[in-house]
């Protein structure tokens, strides 16, 4: 939610924020903004703009801002309209004081109400607006100490004005008294410093700091850091210096390039047999003595012999790839496996039960609810003094070095490299396959499967990069002819069963979130207790019958559908009773446990296709941001 970047330096700090605030729009698109300490004039010069970042960019029409020294701003609305009064930065009465912030400040409406009772007058209905007036009185608590004018004493301004925050933030500070210094802070909200020669940048997410460094310091959480061009100071929430070393950003989280797609999304789409490869080269490694393979997660899994159930925190689309694993987990390695919304995890958590593994799912590795959900299991039962209750975690992340990668110690790293499309694609496509490796190797562990059943689903998974390239070939093109016909639909049910029920869910979620359209995932069986109410001609049922237990099923499901008019469309192979559907989007026949590693392609590019045919901002959906980092 939210981009924020800062600056400081020698080179000229517009463009730098500009570059920025373009790699981390997908963040949010309500409004922007920056402000710059003017070299010439002392003081700050901010522009903001409403909507998109193009808005901003003609605003400053090529204006030349002097300055090294700034920050910017992408915003997601949550306090405030998105309108222009409420774009970051915001400042003191004075414009002296410049304050961006990604996350909510909770107590806003107290500090606001004390503040006006001192006469103080508001510009915004944010809750950020509140900081730079916080920091302004602060500084003139301090000026009475005979304390100088400088970014140390920003910085303990700024640290007495946090202490007072409640909820979550990442910000950045620029005091125009302290011109090549920038204080900036964290809490449960992410924070990354790239190191420079001689200059430092400051962000919410790596691709903001690739352009300028590889060299980079995550932020902990509750630290506060003041920049300058001579170095970093970072400190803890008890005021101790920290002193740590940079790591060097990975490849993959530098580059963020569309090729010749017309959106992000279409490409990530068709990085799909890329990610199966890569996710199979990383993870499932041949054993040279016997020829078998095995996964190997890059860390020890001896403790997962102990594990007797599982419970998955996830939400959106990593929940839906947490349902497909926990079919797995249960089906195919015959273990207990419960999936939860993080934000409901979080206030009706289950009772504590022993030997249980926690697995949290979240492509960004910094989801507000599922990290909250994961610190909240964490302590409670690391407050129970029976090692049977101890907190057991593995984490399912495109983002290694994000909040979810301090928190939890094994990492399954899903290496699907940068998503920028809004809507997840690939990463859902990574997170399944690591689902798959968590249920082959809890099988093995468990001796809940042959070695024969073990050896038939890695064969499987090895013959998927292929497939998914041939299955995008074959339905690019289909589903653009379909979307033609369908682009002017207002509701779109999704059925499907087993371990396909979570695709017809994915499917529905995509559709709606990039195209707008009103569009619904069912369990294929509970569709004749109620939602088949909703179906008519003018409603097209898309249906996901793969060969196997359930396909009988699904068929007559579709069956009740057209007995009600619906247009049918069928996610299945060609192969007898396949013929009810009036539209084929024809899938190879397989074992029916990869499956949704199939169905889920048309699914993607039928979306696609309708919301690029609508005209839609396919990548940047409204109302969306890539990384939710507010509760
Ligand atoms: C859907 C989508 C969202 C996210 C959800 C969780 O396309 O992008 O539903 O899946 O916000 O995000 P992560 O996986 O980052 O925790």
């Amino acid at each position: 939610m939210c981009g924020i970047v800062a600056v400081t330096g020698y080179k000229k700090a517009l463009p730098i924020l500009i570059n920025g605030l373009e790699k981390l729009e997908y963040r949010g698109y309500d409004s922007s903004g920056i402000a710059i300490i003017n070299s010439e004039t002392n003081s700050i010069t901010c522009n903001k703009a409403e909507g998109k970042l193009k808005n901003l960019i003609s605003n400053l029409n090529d204006q030349n801002i002097p300055g090294t020294v700034g920050i910017g701003h992408t915003r997601w609305a949550t306090h405030g309209k998105p309108e222009l009064k409420n774009a970051h930065p915001h400042t003191d009465s004075a414009g002296t004081i410049a304050v961006v912030q990604n996350g909510i400040i909770e107590n806003f409406q107290d500090l606001k109400n004390k503040l006006e009772k001192e006469g103080i007058s508001f510009n915004s209905d944010t809750d950020t607006e509140v900081i730079p007036h916080l920091i302004e009185r602060e500084l003139n608590t301090l000026s009475k100490l005979n304390l100088e004018n400088n970014g140390s004493t920003l910085l303990v301004a700024v640290r007495n004005v946090i202490s007072d925050l409640e909820g979550s933030y990442a910000l950045a500070v620029l005091w125009a008294e302290a011109p090549t210094s920038l204080v900036v802070a964290r809490r449960q909200a992410p924070l990354i410093i790239g190191l420079g020669e001689g200059e430092f940048i400051c962000a919410s997410d790596t691709p903001a700091i690739a352009n300028f460094t590889n060299i980079i310091l995550p932020m902990e959480d509750e630290e506060i850091a003041l920049l300058t061009p001579l170095g970093i100071e970072i400190y803890d929430s008890n005021n101790e210096r920290q002193y740590r070393n940079p790591v060097s950003l990975k490849v993959s989280e530098q580059i963020m390039d569309k090729m010749n797609f017309k959106h992000y999304m279409l490409k990530e789409i068709y990085d799909q047999p890329g990610t199966a490869k890569n996710w199979l080269e990383n993870y499932l490694i041949k054993n040279l003595e016997n020829g078998q393979y095995q996964i190997k997660y890059p860390f020890d899994t001896k403790f997962l012999k102990s594990i007797e159930r599982i419970e998955i925190i996830a939400c959106g689309t990593s929940k839906h790839a947490a349902m497909v694993g926990s079919f797995l987990l249960e089906q195919f390695a015959g273990i207990p496996a419960n999936v939860f919304y993080a934000s409901e995890f979080r206030y009706s958590p289950p009772p504590l039960l022993p030997n249980t593994l926690t697995i949290g799912v979240t492509q960004s590795g910094e989801t507000a609810d599922t990290i909250a959900a994961l610190d909240m299991e964490i302590k409670r039962r690391s407050s129970i003094d029976d090692k049977k209750f101890k907190p057991n975690l593995i984490a399912i992340t495109n983002r290694k070095e994000s909040s979810i990668g301090r928190q939890i110690p094994n990492i399954i790293d899903i290496c699907a490299g940068i998503e920028v499309g809004v809507a997840a694609t690939k990463t859902f496509f990574a997170q399944l396959l690591s689902f798959y490796g968590l249920a082959i190797k809890f099988a093995h562990i468990k001796c809940s499967r042959s070695s024969n059943e073990i050896d038939k689903l890695i064969t499987e998974l090895l013959k998927l990069p292929p497939i998914i390239e041939d299955l995008l070939e074959k339905h690019n093109k289909s589903s653009e002819k379909l979307a033609h016909d369908f682009f002017n639909i207002k509701d779109v049910i999704f059925l499907g069963r087993g371990i396909n029920y979570p695709i017809a869910l994915e499917g529905a979620l995509k559709l709606k979130e990039i195209s707008y359209i009103h569009a619904a995932g069912y369990p294929a069986g509970e569709m004749k207790h109620g939602p088949i109410a909703l179906l008519d001609k003018k409603v097209p049922v898309i249906s996901i019958a793969s060969s196997g237990e359930v396909f009988d099923k699904v068929i007559s499901n579709a069956q009740e559908a057209k007995a009600r008019n619906s247009y049918l469309i069928g996610i299945a192979p060609e192969i007898n009773g396949t013929e009810i559907f009036d539209y084929l989007m024809q899938i190879p026949s397989s074992n029916e446990w990869i499956s949704p590693l199939l169905n889920i392609i048309p699914l993607q590019l039928l979306s696609y296709h309708i919301a690029a045919h609508r005209g839609l901002d396919v990548d940047q959906p409204r109302n969306l941001a890539k990384s939710v980092t507010v509760e």
